[in-house]
């Protein structure tokens, strides 16, 4: 069964979660790791993000959408591309919540966006049991996030739920992604505060190989690291893989 939670706050539990923000911490994950960071440390606060700092870790993510005073980097994927640490400390008001939330719900929980599309629909089979994890913003729908859902479940065979049609039928409205980005509300707010390019950059489809996969959490803090290179959803999940 493919189904689509639009929010956090309704995450069917499934085998498979893949949790979305477009605009902009999924898109972030999957550059920084694709960039050669070994890995991306998720956690909800600044102070625990501040507490995790060490030489070989750079500490990111935003408020507002703005990096938060002291921090080494904000949240724009193209900041990422480079790497300058071993490990990424990320917390972002939406995005590194629902990671944390779909942890809760899901055996396997990777993360998607556009940059990865191809890459992460490599790994999905023909009636997976699977969640598509929408970040929202604060506690709504994002449109960003319903229409990469849509784009996902339409091109996953097997049965689906309303939630799932309903991402589709979002999808098939725009006829580009750039275009669904560019219309959402997240994409005004990035505009808003200088960062319109960044939604350029999450726009574009299947340019990065990464797939991110939460593999640990240690306190509340999510550890992810790409999972491209080795077994695929299926593999993992029969090889008895412990993600929590
Ligand atoms: C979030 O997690 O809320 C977002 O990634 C916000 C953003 O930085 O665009």
């Amino acid at each position: 069964m493919i189904d689509v939670a639009f929010t956090p706050s309704v995450i069917r539990p499934a085998r498979v979660a893949i949790v979305i923000d477009v605009l902009r911490a999924s898109s972030t994950i999957t550059q920084a790791l694709d960039a050669g960071y070994e890995r991306v440390l998720c956690c909800r606060t600044t102070e625990e993000a501040e507490s995790l700092r060490t030489p070989e870790r750079v500490i990111a993510g935003e408020r507002r959408c703005v990096k938060p005073p002291g921090f080494d980097l904000g949240n724009s994927p193209a900041r990422f591309a480079r790497r300058r640490a071993d490990e990424v400390v990320l917390t972002t008001t939406n995005g590194c919540p629902a990671l944390l939330a779909a942890a809760e719900a899901a055996d396997e929980v990777l993360i998607g966006c556009l940059l990865n599309l191809d890459a992460v629909l490599s790994r999905l089979h023909h009636d997976d049991d699977l969640t598509l994890v929408c970040a929202g913003t604060d506690g709504a729908p994002a449109l960003e996030d319903t229409y990469l859902a849509g784009r996902i479940a339409a091109t996953i065979g097997g049965a689906r739920t309303d939630a799932a049609r309903v991402a589709e039928s979002v999808a098939l409205a725009y006829p580009s992604a750039y275009e669904a980005l560019s219309a959402s509300a997240d994409a005004g707010v990035l505009r808003d505060v200088g960062l319109g390019p960044d939604v350029e950059w999450c726009a574009r489809e299947s340019v990065l190989g990464a797939v991110p996969r939460l593999s640990d959490l240690i306190g509340g803090t999510g550890v992810v690291e790409d999972a491209s290179s080795v077994l695929d959803a299926g593999q993992v999940a029969s090889a008895g893989s412990v993600l929590r």
